[in-house]
C-alpha cells in the first residue's frame, strides 16, 4: 500500500514513520519539493491513501494543488483552531473533515488522528506502553476499511466511529484533548479512548 502524507510538519514526520514501520511504501507531498519529497501532486498521484497533515485554514489551497485528490481516500486529521487555540471555529452544523469532503468531492474522504498529539505518535503511538486510539468517521465503509486496515498494522486501536458527520464530535473531542493538554497542565501524554471498546 502507498500512503502519501501531505505537509511536512510534526504530524506527517511521525505519522511517515509508523507507516513506514509497518511496511508501507510512504512517499511525502509538500509546497517546497526536493531532496526526496515530492510536489503534492507527484505525491497523490501515487497514493492508494492520502493523509492531509496541513493546517486546516490551508486545507482549500492543498486540495487545489492536487486537483482535488479525486479517485484517493483522504484521511484529514485537521482541526479547525481559532488562533489562540481557545476553541474551534466550527462544528455545530458542520466540520472541517466535511468542509475538507465538500472542497474534494471524488475523494473519499475519512477523519482521523485528530485526537492524538504528534508528541506521542513520535514517540511510537503509544501512552504507558498502550496502543492510542485512532477514531475513524467517514461515509464509505470500504474507504474506512482501508484505513482502518493499514492503521491497524501501524498498531494503533481503531474505533470505527461512524458517518464523517460525526467528524463534528471529534473535532470538539480534539479541542477537549488540546484544553486538557495545555490548557489544563495535563501535558500531551495524553489521548482520548473509550474503555469497553
Ligand atoms: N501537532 C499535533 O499534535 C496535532 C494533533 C492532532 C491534529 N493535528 C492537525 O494535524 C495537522 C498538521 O499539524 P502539524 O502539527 O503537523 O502542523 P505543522 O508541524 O505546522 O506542519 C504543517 C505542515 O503543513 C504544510 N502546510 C501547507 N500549507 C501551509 C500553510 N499555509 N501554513 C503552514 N503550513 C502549511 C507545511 O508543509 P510543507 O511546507 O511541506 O508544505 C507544514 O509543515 C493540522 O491540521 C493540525 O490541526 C495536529
Amino acid at each position: 500500500m502507498t500512503i502519501a502524507i501531505i505537509g511536512s510538519g510534526h504530524m506527517s514526520k511521525a505519522l511517515s514513520a509508523l507507516y513506514a514501520a509497518s511496511g508501507e511504501h510512504v512517499v511525502i507531498g509538500s509546497r517546497n519539493p526536493g531532496n526526496g519529497v515530492q510536489s503534492i501532486a507527484d505525491a497523490a498521484a501515487a497514493a492508494d491513501i492520502v493523509l492531509l497533515a496541513v493546517p486546516y485554514h490551508a486545507a482549500a489551497e492543498t486540495i487545489a494543488a492536487a486537483n482535488g485528490f479525486k479517485g484517493k481516500i483522504l484521511v484529514d486529521m485537521t482541526n479547525p483552531l481559532k488562533p489562540d487555540f481557545s476553541g474551534i471555529t466550527i462544528g455545530f452544523s458542520t466540520s472541517a473533515a466535511e468542509e475538507i469532503a465538500k472542497l474534494a468531492p471524488e475523494a473519499q474522504v475519512v477523519k482521523g488522528f485528530n485526537t492524538i498529539f504528534a508528541s506521542i505518535l513520535a514517540n511510537g503511538g503509544k501512552v504507558a506502553g498502550q496502543p492510542v486510539t485512532v477514531f475513524l468517521a467517514g461515509d464509505d465503509a470500504e474507504a474506512v476499511a482501508q484505513v482502518e486496515a493499514v492503521t491497524a498494522r501501524a498498531g494503533f486501536k481503531v474505533i470505527k466511529s461512524g458517518p464523517l458527520a460525526n467528524a463534528r464530535h471529534l473535532e470538539a473531542l480534539g479541542m477537549l484533548n488540546i484544553a486538557l493538554g495545555y490548557h489544563l497542565g495535563h501535558g500531551t501524554d495524553i489521548a482520548p479512548t473509550f474503555v469497553g471498546l
